[in-house]
């Protein structure tokens, strides 16, 4: 028994994330839905809206006004992640609202920052499912980069797909900064390889390994392309209309194979759904989609394959 309940003291969450650059691609629709899913499938989940500048999850579960967000933990009106989750319609999913009426806290202080990923993986639940805002903030890379399951959503459009590339790039050059902190000259290194000008000639995170390799040696560079390589996001490519489509993930695994040496996985597609987007319009939770709607068949199989 002792043990038994060590183990659940012990026992976590575990988090996936859900980011992409670019806005209106479809995260939070995904992140609803992928939760969704989860509790289908038996597990307590949470979902949080970490989109700090435009939170509208609560709109996508068709909830006018949340009654407290994640703005109450931020100013210690609540002390706790868990006082702020409400319940939701869904069996087994709870929610915590984003705060899109404190703008200031699109960039909230790394203390806050550190404060919610702290009380994310405290929080009782089997799965935490968050939905992150557009851009590359540190602020969303570090919770990307928190996450167990990456999840990178774009769509077809030569846009999205761009700015998906640029979002993984920079999840990279995160993560490697983030490993050199410890170490200036590293650091340094890094930095300028971002600047696409830089005088090293470094136009990639391959040309950067082989710089660190010439200069800093093998066993360094070998550990940050272990890191690299344990990035692994995944790739959904949404509101696919047509097989053609489809092979916009296949872009992003090339490129990002090529110069970022990430190799990333479960190249999977979301179909245009009109449904959606009516949902949307009218508030009706997105949660009732028909079992009809290949969209939210589509989200079953893709949660199958992360679970
Ligand atoms: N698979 C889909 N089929 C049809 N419309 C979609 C689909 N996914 C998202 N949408 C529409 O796109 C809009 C933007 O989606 P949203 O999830 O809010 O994007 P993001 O969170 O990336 O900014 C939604 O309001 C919805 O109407
Ligand atoms: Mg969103």
């Amino acid at each position: 028994m002792e043990e038994e309940r060590k183990l659940q003291i012990d026992a976590h969450p575990q988090i996936w994330a859900v980011g992409g650059g670019k806005g209106g691609v479809g995260k939070s629709v995904i992140s609803v839905l992928l939760a969704f899913w989860l509790t289908r499938m038996g597990k307590r989940t949470i979902l949080i809206d970490l989109d700090l500048g435009g939170a509208n999850i609560h709109t996508l579960m068709g909830i006018k006004s949340p009654p407290k967000t994640l703005n109450d933990f931020v100013t210690r009106r609540l002390d706790s992640l868990e006082e702020v989750c409400i319940e939701t319609d869904v069996e087994n999913l709870r929610l915590i609202c984003g705060a899109s009426d404190i703008l200031t806290l699109s960039n909230p202080h790394v203390a806050h920052k550190i404060k919610i990923i702290n009380h994310v993986s405290k929080l009782d639940a089997d799965y935490v499912v968050l939905d992150l805002g557009a851009g590359t903030s540190f602020n969303v890379l570090d919770f990307f980069l928190a996450a167990e399951k990456k999840i990178v959503v774009m769509t077809p459009q030569p846009t999205a797909i761009q700015n998906a590339y640029s979002f993984v790039r920079n999840v990279v050059y995160r993560r490697i900064s983030r490993l050199a902190s410890q170490q200036p000259p590293l650091q340094a290194m890094i930095k300028s390889a971002m600047d696409e000008n830089n005088e090293l000639r470094v136009r990639t995170i391959r040309d950067l390994l082989q710089a660190v390799e010439d200069i800093r040696g093998n066993e360094v560079m070998e550990t940050l392309r272990g890191e690299i390589e344990a990035i692994r996001p995944t790739v959904i490519t949404n509101m696919v209309t047509n097989n053609n489509d489809k092979n916009a993930g296949r872009v992003i695994q090339l490129v990002s194979e090529k110069y970022l040496m990430v190799h990333p996985r479960n190249l999977d597609s979301v179909a245009y759904d009109k449904q959606i987007n009516q949902m949307v319009s009218s508030m009706v939770p997105i949660t009732t989609l028909g079992q009809s709607s290949d969209a939210f068949a589509n989200l079953y199989d893709i949660t199958m394959k992360l679970l």
